[in-house]
């Protein structure tokens, strides 16, 4: 049972004033995530502690204490301000979920960089699409991972530094370096930026339905939210080992996977290797993790694996189990709860609430297949989709809406402030997800407002997708949608037109997987492409995803008197 205390007993007079006491941080003062997830920990006695562990898929294992962790930061922080750097610049992580992924989220934050964490995994179009508009000025990354940078870099003259992590001296071209950081000289004290509450930290990109990618800037006051969620949510308490599955690049494996444990001081774990049932069991088994933090996707994956596979090994050590990225469905709470006899308790957010924002929140009962109730601080309602007026009534669907104000959340969109003010009408921020609320005032997720795909808990958008399949010869016009699928919710499918001249068979279709799957990533690639002869549209010329998805997901079609060619 959680230390913490009730739901109820926590939203009584709640202020986020509390967590600032527990930071010792007041109004005006300097406040720097890389400093609270390092220094701090040193200062408040634990700089002996192990921090952080890690190990690859090939075994290996490292652990670092929080002074470790301090001095390496410091490290790099010194190394990119003798590059060059600046507080301000844009510097990305293009990193496989190696120690200096971590290590150099932190070292950026503390000279005052903005951090921006990309998945390793995006081709070079994805890539493109964000340091580009992001101007990015350096790229931490590994030679696995270069050659995707190098086709691209002409054309991002804001991209002075590439860092190459385990690079070959011998292969360096124009603009790289190599950043060994164990055999560079160990920084014991370092200067940290003395950023304040709106100093910007972190610039997450993410899609939406049009348009290009969206980053989605953070700044150094959004820990107050992320360290009282981590201890309240994830009921993170000192002698927890906990385990994020999160990649950094999306904003769980920030906000979740680095600052909000780190920021309490508590013990992670990460395992730098794909999804693999009997993996991941034994990563639990061998560092006794008490507190994982998961996603649906990944439940369904186990569920699938059976309870033979649970029963093989020692799971004792968990305590408490937590999960977001998509609706976690009823039958994955009933099985958790048989397999390890502890419920997941389900967490909703997004890149843009910088923090969880509705939560089953450790000792209120669960509802399985309810996101829970807002967390302390959060007023949330279910707003009318036409009038964005809160609905009020108990069971109606409409879109959930959040009174700005809370301390992670974003502060726009990085050079797009028309589409950040969009977010917000009559004084709520709308997230682009429906919902309804039950007599209990626990909420209950019904689907995405948006033609967004969300595949495995990673969203997509169908604008970039679409973008890449134009740029294939053989594709007149294109659209994607998500399709049903029963581990992942939703994967891509793409409907395509031809040019004259080329024939719609299996290997045209695997050919453009392929080239989709290169240029954005694995989760982009869609999993099947139908060739047909045109797509309905609008009567002003624009593709009705509506429709194509009603009719992959067997739903009413709805209003379709705008539509071109009925
Ligand atoms: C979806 C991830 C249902 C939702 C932290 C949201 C969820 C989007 C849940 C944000 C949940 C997240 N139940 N859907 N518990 N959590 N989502 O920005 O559509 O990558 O708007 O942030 O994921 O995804 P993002």
């Amino acid at each position: 049972m959680s230390n913490i205390g009730s739901y109820g007993e926590r939203l009584n007079d709640f202020d986020w004033s509390l967590s600032e006491q527990e930071l010792d941080y007041n109004k005006g003062d300097v406040i720097n995530i890389g400093w609270y997830c390092t220094d701090r920990n040193c200062e408040q006695g634990l700089a002996e502690k192990t921090a952080f562990i890690w190990e690859n898929a090939a075994g290996d294992e490292r652990t670092y204490t929080f002074d470790d962790m301090r001095v390496l930061t410091n490290t790099i922080a010194s190394y990119l301000k003798e590059l060059g750097l600046e507080p301000g610049d844009r510097i990305c992580l293009f990193l496989d979920r190696v120690p200096e992924l971590y290590l150099s989220f932190l070292g950026i934050l503390k000279m005052g960089g903005i951090a921006q964490p990309l998945f390793s995994a995006f081709g070079d179009e994805s890539l493109h699409q964000r340091l580009g508009p992001a101007g990015t000025s350096a790229i931490f990354t590994q030679r696995k991972h270069v050659a995707k940078i190098r086709k691209i870099r002409d054309s991002l003259p804001d991209l002075k530094h590439i860092i190459v992590v385990d690079g070959d001296p011998e292969k360096l071209r124009e603009r790289e370096v190599i950043f060994d950081l164990d055999s560079t000289p160990r920084v014991e004290e370092f200067d940290v930026h003395p950023s304040t509450a709106e100093t910007p930290s972190v610039l997450h990109y993410t899609s939406g339905t049009t348009g290009q990618p969206k980053g989605a800037l953070h700044v150094h006051y959004s820990l107050i939210s992320q360290y009282l969620s981590a201890r309240w949510v994830l009921d993170l308490q000192p002698d927890d080992i906990y385990w994020c599955n999160a990649d950094p690049g999306w904003v769980t494996g920030t906000s979740y996977g680095i600052i909000g444990p780190w920021a309490n001081g508590i013990t992670q774990a990460v395992l730098d290797s794909g999804f693999q049932t009997e993996r991941w069991y034994k990563f639990i088994e061998k560092h006794r993790i008490t507190v994982w933090y998961s996603a649906p996707t990944a439940i369904r994956l186990l569920m699938r694996e059976g309870l033979d596979t649970v029963s093989k090994f020692d799971l004792s050590s968990l305590r408490h189990l937590c999960s977001v990225g998509e609706p976690l469905n009823a039958e994955a709470v009933h099985w958790s709860m048989e397999a390890y006899g502890l419920a997941f308790h389900d967490t909703y957010w997004q890149t843009e609430t910088g923090s969880m924002v509705i939560t089953n929140y450790p000792g209120m009962p669960i509802k399985a297949g309810s996101m829970g109730k807002p967390f302390p601080g959060i007023e949330a309602t279910i707003l009318d989709p036409d009038t964005f007026e809160p609905l009020n009534e108990t069971g109606s669907v409409g879109v959930i809406g959040l009174k700005p104000g809370w301390p992670s959340m974003f502060r726009t969109y990085w050079n797009n402030q028309e589409v950040y003010d969009s977010k917000f009408i009559n004084g709520w921020y709308v997230c682009g997800d429906r919902a309804s609320i039950d007599a209990d005032g626990y909420y209950w997720f019904q689907g995405r407002d948006d033609d967004t795909i969300n595949t495995g808990g990673h969203l997509v958008g169908p604008f970039e997708i679409e973008s890449a399949l134009l740029e294939h010869d053989s594709v007149a016009e294109s659209a994607a949608i998500g399709k049903p699928d029963e581990v992942n919710m939703e994967v891509v499918k793409a409907f395509v037109a031809l040019k004259p001249g080329f024939e719609a068979g299996p290997d045209l279709e695997l050919e453009i997987m392929n080239f989709v799957r290169k240029r954005l990533s694995p989760l982009a690639m869609p999993q099947e492409i139908e060739f047909v002869d045109s797509l309905p549209k609008t009567r002003s010329g624009k593709i009705m995803r509506r429709l194509l998805r009603a009719q992959e997901w067997g739903e009413p079609i709805g209003d379709i008197s705008s539509l071109e060619n009925d």
